[in-house]
């Protein structure tokens, strides 16, 4: 039996109407599937000016209750979640809906006991171990505020977080796997701590067996605190409106923002969106491929799949550890009939050749879906041929970390899908293209802006700290819009497809970089006096980070340019983190800037992409020979 209710595109056609012209109406009729302590007095007030957005003010909810107490009678035996672990020959685990709950308590009680209480922020930096989740969602028990650090980024970036959410505690590893590297997690920690006066506690999951460096009175071991704490943890009533947590997403100024999302509508939009979207049976087995330190696994492994009662799988690894087709011997494994992944990744095992995918049945795959950045084409049939075995629906989800959850996707088996489109927005989600003057583009076959004009429960509620931030990024471009920072175009047939974003925003292997905080960084290194960072086309990650660089001292003998990028390499490493290394420096003498002293990051963008027919008019440059320059240098 399907949990969702929209089963045929009529079904959809209807939901979407009804949702248009009565939104409050139709959103009720969802937050009313799940389990509230008090109902909500107003379902919906807003205004997009300041930003001011709350939905179902006066509900008293807790998301685990819905999560977990709500299935324990029917689903109590129910697999909840599988763990893979990153080496094949390790022993996986699976926890019932009733373990799951118990260990989600216990982990609530050791938070507690080491003084956190509702409202207090805990950072939480770990690997992709069943701790990670146990840790979110024992946040969300407690009314605590979790804030997920990927394990991926620096001491640097992970101090910067803490600092900004001024976290009280800290979850993490002795360290962590990631293929054949093991990575010093409670290290970084220790370092960044140096700079986080607000942390009074760490706690410390044993991962690997390591003995590492516990201070006295401020670090503890989970499995010593285990033992010390009840099983039994009541669900705290939260407000709707109370913060569910911080995540922290870069845009094109300034250092990255906490995005905060809400309690209630989170729920009742996370929850309808992974029913539907989704389509799964009540036996099927659900794996998301991402990391739960990106929204997509807050929303899609960890929340949306236990509010439906689902089997949802963890996986601690790679896609290429020890071999290109760990995906797909992952699905045979559990039997996985719902699979999720990021164009990155499908681009990567396709580059690997067809025979890791071939030896694999792949039987038991039902639905298959993206997410994270466009889809090209040629990924798109391989997908669909090699591992959907063109009986398997694709659904591109279009979505953000501000939006919550999943805006614009087919419904697996229920709506139209073609290779590179997000397709309809769902039910709730009202999308607009406006051209540059901000008027809205009426009808099909055209190309704009893409923003929303109307709230969804998911919509991001402020910036932590700096609501002003909120207003100007995603509010101030289009008056009366939520800006998504995208371009769209729509087809003769009104399916969107998402062409990539306008703003100063890099999308690497799925993962949002700014160029002014990728610039930031190089420039820390004392060699070099200014930089210029821009995107360009990548084979695999889609994008790729180009960065045209000017030293202090260009002519100096003993700087080798190979030695100056490995310098700058490790400040980035340094600063953010490996995942924001340059694919490409190039040393110049000048950059291309107008008399006023700005960057022209359009010429750079061409020059990058090789496409040097089209610069433009550079004769009004303050150097327009620093241009041929650059050219003649280019990587
Ligand atoms: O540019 C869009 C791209 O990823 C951005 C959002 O990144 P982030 O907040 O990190 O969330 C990623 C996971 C939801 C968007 O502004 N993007 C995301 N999904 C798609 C996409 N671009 C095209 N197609 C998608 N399906």
């Amino acid at each position: 039996m399907k949990s969702s209710e929209l089963r045929s595109f009529e079904d959809y056609q209807k939901a979407y109407e009804l949702s248009v012209k009565e939104p409050e109406i139709f959103w009720e009729e969802q937050a009313m599937k799940l389990k509230w302590i008090k109902k909500w007095d107003k379902t919906l007030q807003w205004n997009f000016d300041e930003p001011h957005i709350k939905w179902f003010e006066g509900g008293k909810f807790n998301i685990t209750e819905n999560c977990l107490d709500r299935h324990l009678e029917k689903r109590g035996n129910k697999i909840a979640l599988i763990w893979e672990p990153n080496d094949p020959k390790e022993r996986f685990l699976r926890l019932t809906y009733k373990e799951l709950y118990d260990k989600v308590c216990q982990m609530a009680n050791v938070l507690k006991r080491n003084g956190i209480s509702k409202g207090d922020v805990v950072c939480i930096y770990m690997p992709m171990i069943p701790e990670l989740a146990i840790s979110v969602l024992a946040c969300a028990r407690i009314g605590a505020i979790h804030s997920v650090v990927f394990a991926g980024f620096s001491a640097s970036a992970l101090a910067g977080r803490i600092q900004d959410a001024k976290a009280k505690l800290i979850l993490t590893s002795d360290g962590l796997n990631r293929g054949a590297k093991q990575i010093p997690t409670k290290r970084i920690v220790d370092e960044a701590l140096e700079h986080c006066p607000s942390v009074q506690k760490v706690i410390v999951v044993d991962r690997l067996g390591w003995a590492v460096d516990m201070i006295e009175g401020r670090d503890v071991y989970l499995h010593n605190e285990l033992p010390m704490v009840d099983k039994h943890c009541p669900p705290e009533p939260m407000d709707a409106e109370d913060t569910l947590f911080i995540l922290y997403t870069s845009g094109s100024t300034g250092k990255p923002k906490g995005v905060v999302h809400t309690i209630g509508g989170y729920a009742v939009f996370v929850d309808y969106t992974f029913r539907n979207v989704f389509q799964m049976d009540e036996s099927d087995i659900y794996w998301c491929t991402a990391d739960i330190g990106w929204v997509t696994g807050h929303s899609y492994i960890v929340y949306g799949p236990l509010l439906a009662g689902a089997t949802t799988t963890m996986f601690e690894g790679i896609p290429t550890y020890p071999d290109p087709g760990r995906f797909w011997q992952v699905i045979d494994k559990y039997g996985i009939t719902h699979f999720y992944t990021a164009p990155t990744a499908i681009r990567s095992l396709m580059a690997a050749g067809e025979d890791h995918v071939l030896s694999y049945s792949l039987d038991s795959l039902k639905v298959i879906g993206s997410v994270g950045e466009p889809i090209n084409e040629e990924a798109w049939h391989w997908y669909n041929i090699h591992v959907g075995k063109e009986k398997c629906p694709i659904v591109d989800t279009w979505w953000q970390t501000e939006t919550a959850g999943i805006m614009i996707s087919s419904l697996a088996g229920v709506t139209p899908t073609k290779p590179t489109y997000a397709a309809y927005p769902l039910p709730g989600v009202q999308p607009v293209l406006l051209d540059g003057e901000g008027n809205e583009l009426h009808g099909n076959n055209v190309e704009g802006y893409l923003c929303i004009k109307y709230p969804w429960p998911g919509i991001l509620r402020t910036t932590y700290g700096d609501h002003d931030r909120c207003r100007q990024t995603y509010f101030s471009n289009y008056k009366g819009y939520y800006f998504t920072g995208d371009g769209a175009k729509r087809d003769e047939n009104g399916l969107y497809r998402i062409i990539g974003r306008v703003d100063d925003v890099i999308n690497v292997s799925g993962h949002r970089f700014g160029t002014a905080e990728i610039e930031n960084a190089i420039n820390i290194n004392k060699k070099v006096v200014e930089s210029a960072v821009v995107g360009y086309p990548h084979d695999i990650k889609g994008q790729g980070i180009y960065a045209f660089v000017i030293l202090w001292n260009e002519n100096d003998e003993n700087e080798s340019p190979e030695r100056v990028r490995s310098e700058i390499n490790e400040t980035i490493t340094a600063e953010i983190g490996k995942i924001a290394k340059p694919d490409k420096i190039q040393i110049v003498r000048g950059l291309p800037k107008t008399r006023s002293g700005k960057i022209m990051r359009r010429i750079l963008r061409k020059i990058a992409e090789n496409d040097l027919s089209n610069l433009g008019d550079i004769s009004t440059l303050l150097d327009p020979t620093v241009v041929e320059e650059i050219i003649e240098g280019r990587i």
